[in-house]
C-alpha cells in the first residue's frame, strides 16, 4: 500500500501507488486525445463480443453511434466471461439490514445459474427481446440478478428507485408501456419493514403490466393477486439453469432509466448495449483500479445510475467481489458502515457527499482504523472542502486518494476525475476529463472561458461510448435538452463549472432547474407540477436552497386559490404521494402573490437568493415587487 505526496494543496500517489495502478502515467491523456475513436475501440476488445463492430464512431449529429454492426452481451460479459478464472470467486456480497440477519454470498457461478433461471422464467411469463420490464426493488440480490436476467434475454430494463412513490412508478412504467413488473413484499430500513407489494399494487394500476413477481424477502402480509402476482423463488426453482444468451446489436437499448430535468416530467434516459458496457467496464477498473483482491463497496442504490454502473456492472464485468447493503449507513448506529468496511475488509468506498457530511457531524472522529480501504470516492453533488478534508483524514487515514468523480445518468460513466496513480487529487475539483473523453467550458456566446473563470461544461465529440442515445419516446427534447445550447455537436451537461490553471475541473452546481437533495436528482419543475395540480393551488413556485449536510433542499412557496383551504400537511401529502419522501420540503410558505416578471414569469431566482443573502438585483422591473418584502418577513418569521 503506498503514500500520498503532498505538493501545494495537491496531492499525489507515490511509487507504490503507481506500480499497482491499471493506468500510471498521464501519458494515456496525450495518447487518447489524438485519436479518442480509436482509443476506445482499443479497450472495448477487452470484453466479449460475439461479432465485432465495422464502425468504431459514427455521427449525425445530433445522434451518434458506437461500435456499429457489433453483437454483445453484458450478462455475457458479467458471468460466462469471469467463469473460466473466477467461478467459484464471491461475486456478491449482500448485507442485510438487520443485524440478527447472516450475509448472503453468491459465487460467479451461483449467479450465473440465478441469473440464467431467471431469464427462463421471464421467458415463461411471455417477455421477448425488445420488452420492457419494470424493476420496483431495493438492494437485494435479486435486483442484480433481475436486471442481468433482462439484459440477456435482450428485455430493457426499467429500475424505479424503491422509495419512489407508487405514483412515480405509474408514471414511469405508462411511459414505457411495461409488460411485467419485479418487485418485493417488504424490505428493510432503518428498522422497519417497508411494504414495496403495496406500493407496486397501487403504481401499477393504469398501466399494461399484466405479470408481477414478487420476490420474498421481509415476509410481510400482502395481497397477493391470484393469475397476476407469483412469487420469485416458486417461479425459478422448477427453470432449468441455462439459456443462451441474445446477441445484442451494439445499438440495441439495454436500459431505460427515468430521471429529472427542467420539465415537469421525467425523462427515460435510453442507454445501450455496446457503449453502456464499455463505459461502465472501463471506467470501473480504470478510475477504481479494480483487482481480483479487491472488496468494493458503492453505497449508492440501484434504483440511480450509479447504481447501475458501480453496484451492478462496472465490478462483475471486471469479475470484482462487491457489496450491496440493503438499509441506511447510520442504522442501527452511526458507525455500521464502519463495521460493513471492516467486516468484509472493504478496499474501495465509493459514497456521496451528504453520507460523508453528516459523517462529519456526527461522527467526528472515526476511531476505526479502517486499515483495508485503498481508494475512497465521492459523486453525486460537489463536495466542499472540509467534508473533502474529513474524508481524506479520517476515513482515509490520510493514505487513501480521494476521488471526486463526476458524471451524469446520461453519461452511464464517470467522465471527469483524478486517477489514482496519476492524480493529483484536489480538494473539491473533481480533475481530468477521463482519458478518451473531450470536455470544454464556455461561455453563453460558445466562446471558451479562461482559467478561473465559470461557464457551461460541455461534452465535445465523440462524446463517449456510454453517453445516453435519447429519450425514450421524445427525440424533441432530446435534442433541445442536451444540444439546443450549441448547436447538435455540442453536448450541454447543464452543468457549471471553471478549471485551474492545471486545467482541472470544477463543478459549480446546476444550470437549469435540477435541485441535488441528499444526493438525489429533483426537479424544481416536477415538484411545483405535482403541487399546482391539486384544485385548491393556484400557482407556486419551489426553489432549491442550500443545506449543510444535504447539500441542497427545496423551499416551497403556495398561493391558495380564493375561499379554498389547505395547510402544509395537505401540500406535503401531495409530493410523498407525487415522488415520494425524498422530496420532503424544508419549509411551505403561503402566500399572497409570487415575484413576476412583467410578463408573467415567477422570478424563482429572487425567492432562492432570499435564503441565501445574496444581493437581490434591481426589483423595479418586477410586476409586483412588493411581494418580495412580505414574503421576506414570512422567511424571517
Ligand atoms: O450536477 C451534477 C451533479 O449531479 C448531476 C447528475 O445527477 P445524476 O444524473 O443523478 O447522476 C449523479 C451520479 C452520477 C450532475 O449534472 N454531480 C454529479 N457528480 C458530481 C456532481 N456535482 C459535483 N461533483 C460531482 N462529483
Amino acid at each position: 500500500m503506498g503514500k500520498l505526496i503532498k505538493r501545494g494543496n495537491l496531492y499525489f500517489p507515490d511509487k507504490e501507488f503507481k506500480k499497482r495502478a491499471w493506468i500510471n502515467n498521464n501519458s494515456i491523456y496525450k495518447e487518447a486525445s489524438k485519436n479518442p475513436i480509436k482509443f476506445w475501440g482499443k479497450l472495448a476488445k477487452e470484453l466479449y463480443w460475439f461479432k465485432k463492430w465495422n464502425k468504431t464512431f459514427a455521427h449525425k449529429p445530433p445522434y451518434f453511434q458506437w461500435f456499429q454492426g457489433g453483437k454483445i452481451n453484458i450478462s455475457y460479459n458479467c458471468l460466462e466471461r469471469n467463469l473460466e478464472k473466477r467461478r467459484n470467486k464471491v461475486a456478491l456480497i449482500f448485507e442485510p439490514e438487520p443485524l440478527g440477519e447472516r450475509e448472503i454470498k453468491l459465487t460467479y457461478y451461483e449467479l450465473y445459474r440465478k441469473v440464467n433461471k431467471t431469464v427462463n422464467a421471464l421467458k415463461k411469463l411471455g417477455v421477448k427481446k425488445g420488452d420492457r420490464v419494470g424493476i420496483y426493488l431495493p438492494m437485494i440480490p435479486e435486483t442484480i440478478i433481475s436486471m442481468l436476467a433482462c439484459a440477456r434475454i435482450g428485455a430493457i430494463h426499467s429500475v424505479v428507485f424503491s422509495a419512489f412513490s407508487s405514483n412515480a412508478l405509474k408514471i414511469r412504467m405508462q411511459e414505457i408501456d411495461a409488460k411485467v413488473l419485479i418487485t418485493c413484499d417488504g424490505y428493510y430500513r432503518r428498522g422497519k419493514i417497508i411494504n414495496l407489494k403495496d406500493g407496486a399494487d397501487k403504481g401499477i394500476k393504469e398501466t399494461k403490466i399484466k405479470k408481477v413477481v414478487v420476490v420474498r424477502r421481509a415476509s410481510n402480509k400482502i395481497k397477493f393477486v391470484k393469475g397476476r402476482d407469483c412469487f420469485f423463488d416458486d417461479l425459478i426453482k422448477e427453470q432449468s439453469d441455462y439459456c443462451k444468451p441474445e446477441q445484442m446489436n451494439s445499438e440495441d437499448k439495454l436500459f431505460i432509466l427515468f430521471t429529472s430535468g427542467s420539465t415537469g416530467k421525467p425523462k427515460g434516459i435510453i442507454h445501450t448495449c455496446g457503449g453502456y458496457s464499455v463505459q461502465a467496464y472501463w471506467t470501473a477498473k480504470g478510475i477504481f483500479d479494480l483487482f481480483d483482491d479487491d472488496i468494493f463497496w458503492s453505497t449508492a442504490d440501484v434504483g440511480w445510475i450509479t447504481g447501475h454502473t458501480y453496484s451492478c456492472y462496472g465490478p462483475l464485468l471486471n469479475g470484482t467481489t462487491f457489496v450491496l447493503y440493503e438499509g441506511a449507513p447510520d442504522y442501527p448506529s452511526l458507525d455500521r458502515w464502519c463495521h460493513i468496511i471492516e467486516k468484509y475488509g472493504v478496499t474501495t468506498f465509493y459514497t456521496a457527499p451528504t453520507a460523508i457530511r453528516m459523517f462529519e457531524k456526527e461522527v467526528g472522529k472515526v476511531k476505526e482504523n479502517l486499515k483495508t480501504l485503498q481508494l475512497i470516492a465521492s459523486v453525486g453533488e460537489p463536495i466542499n472542502e472540509e467534508a473533502w478534508k474529513w474524508f481524506f483524514a479520517q476515513v482515509g487515514k490520510e493514505k487513501c486518494p480521494v476521488l471526486d468523480t463526476w458524471w451524469q445518468t446520461e453519461t452511464g460513466g464517470i467522465l471527469i476525475t483524478s486517477l489514482p496513480g496519476v492524480g493529483p487529487f484536489k480538494p473539491t475539483f473533481a480533475g481530468m476529463p477521463f482519458p478518451g473523453v473531450q470536455t470544454d467550458i464556455l461561455d453563453n456566446k460558445g466562446n471558451k472561458v479562461k482559467a478561473n473563470q465559470k461557464g457551461n461544461l460541455v461534452i465535445l465529440p465523440p462524446f463517449s461510448p456510454g453517453i445516453l442515445r435519447g429519450i425514450y419516446k421524445n427525440p424533441k427534447k432530446y435534442k433541445k435538452t442536451y444540444f439546443g445550447e450549441y448547436g447538435d455537436k455540442v453536448y450541454f451537461t447543464e452543468d457549471i463549472a471553471y478549471k485551474d490553471k492545471k486545467g482541472l475541473v470544477r463543478i459549480v452546481g446546476r444550470a437549469d432547474d435540477v435541485i441535488k437533495v441528499a444526493g438525489h436528482r429533483l426537479s424544481t419543475g416536477e415538484l411545483e407540477n405535482i403541487i399546482d395540480s391539486n384544485n385548491k393551488v393556484a400557482e407556486c413556485a419551489v426553489v432549491g436552497i442550500p443545506h449543510k449536510i444535504k447539500g441542497e433542499t427545496p423551499v416551497v412557496f403556495v398561493v391558495l386559490n380564493p375561499k379554498k383551504k389547505a395547510t402544509e400537511k395537505d401540500i406535503l401529502k401531495l409530493i410523498t404521494e407525487g415522488i415520494g419522501k425524498i422530496a420532503k420540503p424544508q419549509k411551505i410558505f403561503f402566500v399572497k402573490d409570487l415575484p413576476k416578471t412583467r410578463s408573467g414569469k415567477i422570478m424563482r431566482r429572487i425567492l432562492r437568493k432570499l435564503f441565501t443573502g445574496e444581493d437581490l438585483g434591481d426589483l423595479s422591473t418586477l410586476a409586483n415587487p412588493q411581494t418580495v418584502d412580505e414574503i421576506k418577513k414570512k422567511i424571517k418569521k
